[in-house]
Parts: C-alpha cells; sequence; structure tokens
C-alpha cells in the first residue's frame, strides 16, 4: 500500500525524495501502531488466549517503558527511537553475517591463510589449470600474438582458415554434439555467408546510411512477434543473444518498479533452473534474485513457494519455455496468472525453445499456450540464433506494450557529441549479422520450421521413451520438447561418469549438478542422426560404469565431483582460472 502511494507520486519527485517519503509513511504507520499499543488508539480484542497472552506482554514492557522513559520529553523519545531503528538495523546486518558464515560458508575465506591449507590449495590449483589448458590448448598448433609485418596473402589466409573451420565442423557434423549448432544445413550456410558478405559493414546505429538493415531487423522482429502471437502492440528489439535479451528484459522491469512503483531494492523471481543469465542480470543491474526450488524427477515449480517469495519489491516473475537443465515447461500460465493478479510483469524465457516451441501446435503436438496469449504474461525472448537458424549473434526481446519497451531503452541528451539513444548494451552493432537472419528466416519460411520441429520434438521424445525404459536410469524434467536430461536411479551406478563414457563414444554431452544428470539439448545434426545410435551408446555406456565406476570418475565428471568437496570459493577461482586460460594465444 504505502509503495504504491509512492508509486503514484513517483513520476513527479526525484528518487531520494520518494523514498524519503516512503521511510515517512513508513514511520507514521509504526507511531500509529505504537500509538495503539500506548493505549490511545482503540485496538481490537479477540478472546484467544494466545493472543490474550501477547496483548497482556506487550502492556507489561509498555508500563516498563513508561516507567523507565517516564522523565523523557518528545525529542528524547524521538532520538530513542531513531537509535533503537539504528540498532535493530545493525543487528539484522550482524544477522545476514552470521547466516552468511555457518550457512554460506563464507569463512572458508580465511582457508586460504592457513599455510598447510594454503599448500594444498595451491597444489589443486596447478593441477587443475594444467588440465584446463590441456582441455582448451589441445589444438594450438600455430601462436600469433604480434601483428604480421606485412600483410598476409588473401589465399594464405583463406587457406589457414579453411582447415581450421573444416576441424572445427568435425565436432559437430555427425550430430554427438549437445546445443551448440543448431542447423548445419549446407544450403543455409552458403546463404547467411552470401547476405553476411554483402551487409558486413552495414550497422543500424546509422539508419540514414543503412536503411536497408533497419527494415530488416523491425521486419525480424515482426516475424518473431507474429510467431509468438503478439498483436498490433507486441515490440521488441534485436539483441546479440539469449543473454543479453534477458538482461535487457531485467533492466527494464527494474527501471519500470522504479518509476510505477517507487521499488529501489528490485527483486526477481525465477525457479531454480533459470537461466544464469538472470543471476548475470541481477548481479550487473544490482537486483535481488530470489530462486523457487523445483521438484523433481518431473523439474516443476512449487507454485506455494514462488506466491511466498513475492515481496512489494518484485520487479518480475520469470517462466522457462523451456529451461535449458531439464527441458521443462514451466507452468506460464498459473505463473503469468500469479504475476497478473499482483500487477506485478512476468517474462518467458523461450530463448531455447524459441522456434521450436513457437512451432509445437502447427507441428500437431500438443503444448500449453505460454506467449502472448496468457494475459500475464508481458514480455519474452526468443533466440533466432537457436532454432531460428540463423548465425551466432541474435536474439528477440518481445514486449507486449511499446510502454514496457521504453523501460530497457538508454538516453542522453546533454553529451557534447550529440543526442545519443540506444536500444541496448552495444553501440554499434554488426548488420551483417541482421541481414543474415532476415535471409535465414525467409529462407527457411513457416514450413521449414514445422519440418525441423517435427524432427527435433520426435526425436526427443523418442529419446526420452528409450531412455525411461533403460532399468538403472530415470529421466529428469519433460524431455519432450528438445532437450533430455537423465540420472542414474541404481546407487551402485553414478551419473556423472556415465556422461564421460559416452564422450569416449564421441558424444558431447554436458553435465549437470544439484542433483547430477546428464543432459543433450537436441538440434537438427542430433536429430537427423536418429535416436538408436544415442540408445545404444548408452546402453553400453551405462555397462561399461556399473562394472568399473572408477575408471569413468575423470575429466567433467571428477572436476564436479571435487566440487562438491571444497568450498564454493575455490571452486569460484577454477572456474575464473578457465576464464583466464581461455585468452591465452
Ligand atoms: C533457456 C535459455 N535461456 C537463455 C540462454 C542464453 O542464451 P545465449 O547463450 O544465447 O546468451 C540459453 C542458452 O542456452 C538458454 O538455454
Amino acid at each position: 500500500m504505502i509503495s504504491s502511494a509512492v508509486a503514484y507520486l513517483r513520476p513527479s519527485l526525484s528518487d531520494r525524495l520518494a523514498s524519503l517519503i516512503q521511510y515517512c509513511l513508513w514511520g507514521c504507520l509504526i507511531y500509529y501502531l505504537y500509538q495503539s499499543f500506548h493505549g490511545r488508539k482503540a485496538i481490537p480484542s479477540f478472546s484467544n488466549p494466545y493472543y490474550t497472552t501477547i496483548t497482556s506482554e506487550i502492556g507489561a514492557l509498555r508500563a516498563t517503558l513508561d516507567r523507565s522513559l517516564r522523565h523523557m520529553d518528545a525529542m528524547d523519545t524521538g532520538i530513542l527511537f531513531l537509535t533503537g531503528v539504528a540498532v535493530l538495523y545493525w543487528l539484522m546486518r550482524i544477522g545476514e553475517s552470521i547466516v552468511d558464515v555457518v550457512v554460506n560458508a563464507k569463512w572458508a575465506r580465511l582457508l586460504p591463510y592457513v599455510p598447510v591449507v594454503r599448500e594444498i590449495v595451491a597444489k589443486k590449483t596447478q593441477e587443475a589449470e594444467d588440465d584446463i589448458r590441456k582441455s582448451l590448448l589441445k589444438c594450438r598448433t600455430t601462436r600469433t600474438t604480434e601483428l604480421p609485418e606485412a600483410g598476409w596473402d588473401a589465399d594464405l589466409i583463406l587457406d589457414r582458415v579453411g582447415q581450421w573451420s573444416e576441424l572445427e565442423k568435425r565436432e559437430w557434423r555427425e550430430g554427438k554434439a549437445s546445443g551448440a549448432v543448431y542447423s548445419g544445413q549446407d544450403d543455409l550456410m552458403d546463404l547467411i555467408g552470401e547476405v553476411y558478405k554483402r551487409f558486413s559493414l552495414s550497422n543500424p546505429l546509422h539508419p540514414d546510411i543503412f536503411p536497408f538493415t533497419r527494415q530488416m531487423e523491425a521486419e525480424v522482429v515482426s516475424m518473431v512477434a507474429d510467431l509468438f502471437n503478439g498483436d498490433e502492440q507486441t515490440c521488441g528489439c534485436v539483441t546479440s543473444g539469449g543473454t543479453e535479451s534477458i538482461m535487457m528484459a531485467m533492466r527494464a522491469y527494474r527501471e519500470w518498479g522504479r518509476a510505477e512503483r517507487g521499488i529501489i531494492t528490485p527483486q526477481i523471481i525465477v525457479p531454480a533452473t533459470a537461466h544464469p543469465a538472470f543471476d548475470k542480470a541481477a548481479a550487473y543491474f544490482k537486483m535481488r534474485i530470489t530462486k523457487i526450488p523445483v521438484n523433481m524427477p518431473s523439474g516443476t515449480i512449487d507454485l506455494s513457494r514462488l506466491i511466498g517469495a513475492i515481496t512489494p519489491n518484485t520487479v518480475a516473475i520469470v517462466a522457462s519455455c523451456p529451461s535449458w537443465p531439464h527441458g521443462t515447461l514451466d507452468p506460464v500460465q498459473h505463473i503469468a496468472s500469479i504475476a497478473r493478479t499482483r500487477r506485478i510483469p512476468c517474462h518467458v524465457d523461450a530463448c531455447l525453445g524459441s522456434f521450436v516451441v513457437a512451432c509445437m501446435e502447427s507441428s500437431g503436438f500438443d503444448m500449453p499456450a505460454f506467449d502472448f496469449r496468457v494475459p500475464g504474461v508481458t514480455s519474452l525472448s526468443c533466440d533466432t540464433h537457436k532454432f531460428g537458424f540463423a548465425p551466432k549473434g541474435t536474439s528477440v526481446l518481445l514486449y507486449r506494450s511499446p510502454e514496457l519497451r521504453a523501460y530497457q531503452y538508454f538516453t542522453t541528451v546533454d553529451w557534447m557529441g550529440g543526442m545519443y539513444a540506444s536500444h541496448s548494451v552495444a553501440g554499434s552493432r554488426p548488420g551483417g549479422l541482421i541481414a543474415a537472419t532476415w535471409a535465414a528466416m525467409m529462407y527457411t519460411g513457416k514450413q521449414g520450421y514445422v519440418a525441423a520441429t517435427k524432427k527435433v520434438v520426435n526425436f526427443t521424445r523418442e529419446l526420452a521413451a528409450g531412455i525411461d525404459k533403460m532399468p538403472d536410469l530415470e529421466v529428469i524434467g519433460h524431455g519432450d520438447t528438445c532437450v533430455v536430461a537423465f540420472r542414474s536411479t541404481n546407487p551402485n551406478l553414478p551419473t556423472l561418469p556415465i556422461g564421460e563414457a559416452m564422450g569416449d563414444r564421441g558424444w558431447k554431452l554436458n553435465l549437470l549438478q544439484k542433483p547430477d544428470a546428464v543432459h543433450l539439448a537436441v538440434t537438427l545434426p542430433v536429430a537427423n542422426g536418429g535416436s538408436r545410435r544415442f540408445l545404444d551408446d548408452l546402453a553400453e555406456a551405462v555397462e561399461q560404469v556399473k562394472s568399473d565406476p572408477k575408471a569413468y570418475a575423470k575429466g567433467t565428471a571428477a572436476i564436479y565431483g571435487s566440487a562438491k568437496t571444497v568450498p564454493k570459493m575455490l571452486v569460484e577461482s577454477l572456474v575464473k582460472k578457465w576464464l583466464d586460460v581461455y585468452y591465452t594465444a
């Protein structure tokens, strides 16, 4: 109520003034309660014994306070009140620190100061770094760290790049890589290359110079809005990928919360399976993120916990369609309705599902409505660079109305270089990618996307059904769109080593944690390979791990295994090492 009152006044007030008013209103409420208990305002009475005990205790406390504060005037009382609030605040901060130390194991920060621990940590870190180097730099045959004195011949460059691209293709062409390459059709890749060539210099930051790039970008957004059943109000923008779409949506909701509700400490609520792009948004834009646990093995979110997590500071509730880890379709209709009744925005993350989830119905599959047909859905992200078959580097973020989209914009009108406005993080943007995205969509057409959806979804369901029939395994999540995740149900069969044993058969699967599971994101190259070879390889892999689990506790499975036994901070530092090594030329 107080926040809504402030939200009403907000557009005409500066942030600080608005928060001051908010605190004053809270102060008035507390004062009123204080007066009530002081007997100056009537308080309701009930015959409940607990209520009677509590009120008589409060009465006794009041009498004690009255006696002690008898000689104080209004000023003294005010100062005492403010001091009390400050003490309460610091006690809460201390409480949070205690929770951090005890529950979040922040004491681990001190561990590296213990000499023995320091040595062990240094040894383990070095071992991990060596492993990371081995795996990341495995193909490095040449090294260039300085510009060549004279430029290379084009033929030499094409020869070098040609070799590298052929080697890279081997990694996914066979259809054994989870995710990564979603189409891989030669004719489409040739077309994309040709179109990119023609627009490689264009930059939509200058629509006066590149008007057709602007037109293609607007058309990409409109076509995607149409796929997700938007109306004439639905609008959006093109970003560099799913992560940027999600971050921009969360930033828009942060600004919305501030402007419409006076929220200064915004909170977003996501299912625990939501993509880390939401954590990134929370970290970058200083928002609190609340994660709602999911039930296992269904991967479904507990709606009552979601309702319980909503606070006056909630600026967005998120549903994935589907989630990356387990392919779960969150119950968008329920989540959106919860959000709508509280007038909170609801974002649907269809980055991964993208054109597959959009085409489920037209492909003859049952699919609950999850897009703009659902009243409470206020925004949706869809990656054109996944099942839209566009080259890497584009995604579309849609909003129900231009008013919401405007909260995403960045503008500055007093820069010495002139007025500046941009939709998203990037300033200059690659017109070549936008043109190639437009071309990929026009070339594939509705029929092409429907055909691809049938292939991907049928393959996913065949695989999920096949895995569910295996005595030692169970599918977790839904496994009915484009992701299959599974785990062992046999206590003598560890899950993660199965992923390693599949790796020995050429499969590049992802290992999940909390709980341990193995994941395959199905793409066209994967589906084209047929489900039989995966299921046969999986059956063999399971037998092999069962016969010698230790032999497969290697690679990522070993890293995930040891990550469970060391403090989070050390795991984080190893992960950062990976990022360091990445930029080794
Ligand atoms: C559900 C979901 N959301 C968001 C993203 C982020 O997309 P990107 O990697 O393009 O930033 C992904 C990526 O796989 C995803 O699966």
